[in-house]
């Protein structure tokens, strides 16, 4: 799939630009705090409907606005199709060919972007939430099953942990939630684990093809229970681990089992990336798991994603950046930045769509 056009209006530093994007590679080139990120954000939010810097709606609106408003015409293989967002302070509404939605399932998915930003580095040294952030994001853009699954599962918790704040907890009730919460988290954790051992078999092989060495990457699972394919014994198992921890979860007034609790690790030739890999590497690591997952969601939904690139080039050594640029399929679109020309070596230059970003308006520099 493609992003034939976009529009921001009001969003961060732009008042009301159009982009036309080219199909293959795109750069944006700009000094620092012009824009360039703000571009990408804005593609990012009508893919997922969220900011990948975690900013709230209001820190997008325009010198504090009260509303923003993105648009977008994509190409994809069931032909052109149109998505906007229109957030304002009283409420936000999802559009599909000029629709608003009433599920968050029938917008997401409808525009796919992977992006590479700074910010990833963190998955390897925050909190477990921003690896099931991570998890639960992309997983979401290949299966609004998955999306319906979670939300049913975080509305359930919602309501055991309300339940259990309670003086006297009606016990009952509390059994019933819980009985509700296995089948959801079943299907969460068969996904995850699928999800996982898919980008375990490519992941590797990017690494080396990006830093020219031999080393083996590896995401591990860590999940509630261990895992099996069959699918009443893993609801039994979810089951009898939940009863497990009932007691405690009176005492504690809080879930202290499920989804919500899961993690994941990364490794470098058995080492664990977060305190083993240099900065170079885990920058590597990154990519190359955002280029596994490309790959991934071509496989499973028949179209390669919108692949966006934030401040790699100035990141890499010239090698590596070149290594990247061969391991781009032709057929992705790409949409990277850059802070100076001198960055895009000429061969880049010939083959991109280059637009020069500054205060807040995107000019085209080269067609
Ligand atoms: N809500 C907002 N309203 C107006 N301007 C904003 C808003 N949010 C951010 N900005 C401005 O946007 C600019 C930052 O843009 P952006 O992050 O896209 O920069 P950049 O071009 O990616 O720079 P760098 O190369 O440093 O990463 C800053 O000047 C900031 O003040
Ligand atoms: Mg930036």
């Amino acid at each position: 799939m493609r992003i034939r056009k976009v529009r921001l209006i009001g969003f961060r530093n732009y008042t009301d630009q159009t982009a036309e994007f080219g199909p293959g590679l795109n750069i944006l080139v700009g000094a620092n705090g012009q824009g360039k990120t703000n571009l990408l954000e804005a593609v990012c939010f009508l893919s997922t409907t969220k900011s990948h810097r975690h900013a709230s709606d209001e820190e997008m609106m325009k010198d504090s606005a009260e509303y923003f408003q993105l648009d977008c015409t994509t190409e994809t293989e069931d032909g052109p199709s149109r998505l906007s967002a229109i957030i304002h302070r009283k409420g936000k509404t999802f559009c599909v060919r000029g629709e608003p939605v009433r599920r968050m399932s029938e917008y997401v998915g409808k525009l796919n972007a992977v992006i590479f930003s700074p910010l990833d580095m963190n998955l390897f040294d925050s909190s477990p939430t921003e690896r099931r952030r991570f998890l639960d994001i992309e997983l979401g853009k290949m299966s609004g099953i998955y999306i319906r699954f979670l939300n049913q599962y975080t509305q359930l918790l919602k309501n055991r942990n309300a339940l259990l704040k309670k003086e006297n907890p009606d016990l009952p009730l509390l059994d019933a939630i819980s009985e509700q919460m296995v089948k959801p988290q079943a299907e969460i954790i068969r996904k995850r684990h699928h999800f996982i051992s898919q980008l375990n078999a490519t992941v590797s092989e990017y690494y080396r093809k990006l830093s020219g060495t031999k080393a083996e990457i590896k995401l591990e699972y860590e999940s509630m229970v261990p895992y099996h394919a069959d699918d009443t014994i893993l609801q039994e198992l979810i089951q009898s681990r939940q009863n497990k921890m009932k007691e405690r979860d009176l005492i504690l007034r809080q879930t202290n089992f499920g989804i919500q609790r899961e993690d994941m690790e990364f490794w470098i030739n058995n080492h664990p990336v977060k305190t083993y890999a240099s900065q170079g590497q885990k920058r590597m690591i990154i990519i190359a798991l955002k280029l596994a997952l490309v790959n991934l969601i071509k496989e499973r939904t028949g179209e390669y994603p919108v692949l966006l690139l934030d401040d790699v080039l100035s990141e890499l050594d010239a090698e590596r950046r070149n290594a990247l640029i061969e391991l781009l399929p032709e057929e992705v679109q790409t949409i990277i930045t850059a802070t100076e020309k001198e960055a895009i070596d000429q061969r880049l230059w010939n083959q991109a769509r280059i637009w020069k970003i500054e205060k807040g308006s995107a000019v085209l520099w080269k067609n």
